[in-house]
């Protein structure tokens, strides 16, 4: 059940304001009947008028997209670079799906998408942020003491200590001089994964998201995308439920 003002806002009537105008103004009928209360709340089956014209429900839509390099993870850009969603097809192109958080230009792998702005609040909310985890190729030969130093924490944006959930040591490529580390991080300042393996005096060659909680790239090739099921919403949701 949704409140009415949001669903004449999601449905493009106007804002969620100017709805409770038009709500107030008695220009909206629920099932034939008008109705005036602000927080009347309605379900998906509920016939909605406004003006004697039935509205046309917008839904929320939900995608996982494994994003590659060469694309702003913005819905414009102002260099007119390539953005994610150039990667839709023309008819989700058309349902205002924006991607929740960022991948910088360089960085692939994990991006969702959505139209709904509750749920990206709830995905990107300090203090219950979900879990992310990176594929990191290093340059250089990663010593122990520089993982260990990793996994306790370091300085970024001169004075912010940013620790990780953990860091893993995957491959030290000698002939390459390069080496791959997963990191998983429960926040998500601008450019963290960079800063903080910069931070230890080995800058990242290769990023890649590789995991979203517990939602993987699993089945979906690098520039294609899938709709999330309702049931990984819904744990998306419990998983990110704030602590009290
Ligand atoms: N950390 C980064 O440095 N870049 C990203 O795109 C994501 C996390």
């Amino acid at each position: 059940m949704e409140r009415l003002q949001k669903i004449l806002a999601q449905a493009n009537i106007a804002s969620r304001r100017k709805s409770e105008e038009i709500i107030l103004e008695g220009r909206v009928k629920v099932n034939g009947v008008i109705v005036k209360e602000l927080g009347f709340k309605v379900s998906k089956s509920d016939q909605i008028e406004v003006d004697g014209k039935a509205i046309e429900r917008a839904e929320h839509l939900y995608f996982l997209l494994n994003k590659p390099t060469g694309y702003v993870s913005t819905t414009s850009d102002e260099k007119n670079r390539k953005t994610v969603l150039d990667l839709l097809t023309e008819a989700d192109r058309q349902t205002r799906l924006y991607p929740v958080g960022r991948l910088d230009f360089d960085t692939a792998g994990l991006l969702l998408l959505t139209n709904d702005g509750d749920f990206t609040k709830r995905m990107t909310h300090p203090e219950h942020e979900v879990e992310k985890e990176y594929l990191a190729r290093l340059e250089g030969i990663v010593i122990r003491k520089k993982i260990v130093q990793l996994r306790k924490g370091v300085i970024i944006d001169k004075d912010y200590l940013a620790v990780p959930k953990e860091v893993r040591l995957l491959e030290l490529d000698k002939a390459h001089q390069s080496t791959l580390i997963s990191i998983t991080l429960a926040e998500g300042k601008n450019k963290q994964v960079r800063k903080m393996c910069e931070a230890i005096g080995h800058p990242v060659k290769k990023l890649t998201r590789v995991r979203y909680d517990f939602l993987t790239l699993e089945g979906v090739e690098r520039g294609t995308y899938r709709p999330l099921k309702i049931h990984e919403v819904k744990k998306l949701y419990a998983n990110s439920a704030p602590k009290n």
